[in-house]
């Protein structure tokens, strides 16, 4: 949604995304699961990417509407499933034409830089007593490979990249959430090692599509070798047998909005 790039850099690209990376939403059927959505019900995906968890959604509620901040998104997920209302809005300021009964996110939070925003937000989406139930990286999501990028920038007299993405603790997210008067029934932080497609480039394809936050400060014609450095110093520790696996941390909840 959001801004899961820079709005400042390239705009997404969906063909890699849903191509490279199909793990985002393949991982996110679990997250429907959790949301367990009814035949009657009303529910808006927030940062629905190219909509195809939006789509698995729609499969049993009722209603189904998809809002993400990018528009080449919303265009391929207007193309793959025409039957469903998309919408290009931003997180942190849509507004809901009629109140839903649940609000559910999939990786996309932790783009988000103003929280408090996202939450007042769904707030005034959903209906009282309704859900609002969201998977986002948790802390020390990525941490090998922010302290990798970290590190080989440095080392080339780059300026490392600070706090890129939102990763909170399970006690930080669900303080935030209560300060917002959501009453959190369920939150749970999880390792989650993730494999990535494309074999020995996995990791190189991963930091093209996402890692715009983590490369800012190093010049575009210098990327691709702070990134084969980057490379040369998770070899150990995440590559193994001609596959790249991220140190992805996730972050659950379900969390209940006032019933009045
Ligand atoms: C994630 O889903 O955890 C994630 C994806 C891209 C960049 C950072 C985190």
């Amino acid at each position: 949604m959001t801004d899961r790039r820079d709005p400042d850099r390239n705009d997404w690209d969906s063909t890699a995304y849903d191509g490279s990376h199909s793990f985002v939403y393949e991982y996110g059927a679990d997250v429907v699961d959790l949301l367990d959505p009814q035949p009657d019900e009303r529910i808006l995906d927030l940062g629905c990417g190219t909509g195809h968890l939006t789509d698995r959604i729609a499969g049993s509620a009722a209603e189904v509407v998809g809002v993400d901040r990018s528009a080449e998104m919303i265009g391929e997920a207007r193309a793959s499933y025409p039957a469903h209302e998309f919408r290009r809005a931003d997180a942190r300021e849509f507004t809901a034409s009629k109140p839903f009964d649940a609000v559910f996110s999939n990786a996309a939070l932790h783009w988000i830089d103003d929280q408090d925003a996202v939450c007042e937000r769904v707030v005034d989406a959903l209906r009282p007593g309704g859900r609002f139930v969201a998977e986002l990286g948790g802390a020390g999501n990525v941490a090998a490979i922010v302290a990798a990028v970290a590190a080989e920038s440095t080392a080339r007299g780059y300026e490392p990249p600070a706090d890129p993405w939102y990763f909170p603790t399970v006690g930080e997210h669900a303080a935030r959430l209560e300060a917002h008067g959501f009453e959190v029934r369920y939150a749970t932080l999880f390792d989650r090692p993730t494999e990535l497609d494309g074999g020995d480039d996995g990791l190189r394809a991963w930091l093209r599509m996402f890692g715009d936050r983590l490369l800012g400060s190093i010049p575009d014609d210098r990327r691709s070798a702070v990134v084969d450095g980057v490379a040369d110093r998770l070899r150990d520790e995440l590559y193994d047998d001609g596959t790249w696996t991220a140190d992805y941390r996730r972050l659950r909840f379900v969390a209940g909005s006032q019933s009045t």
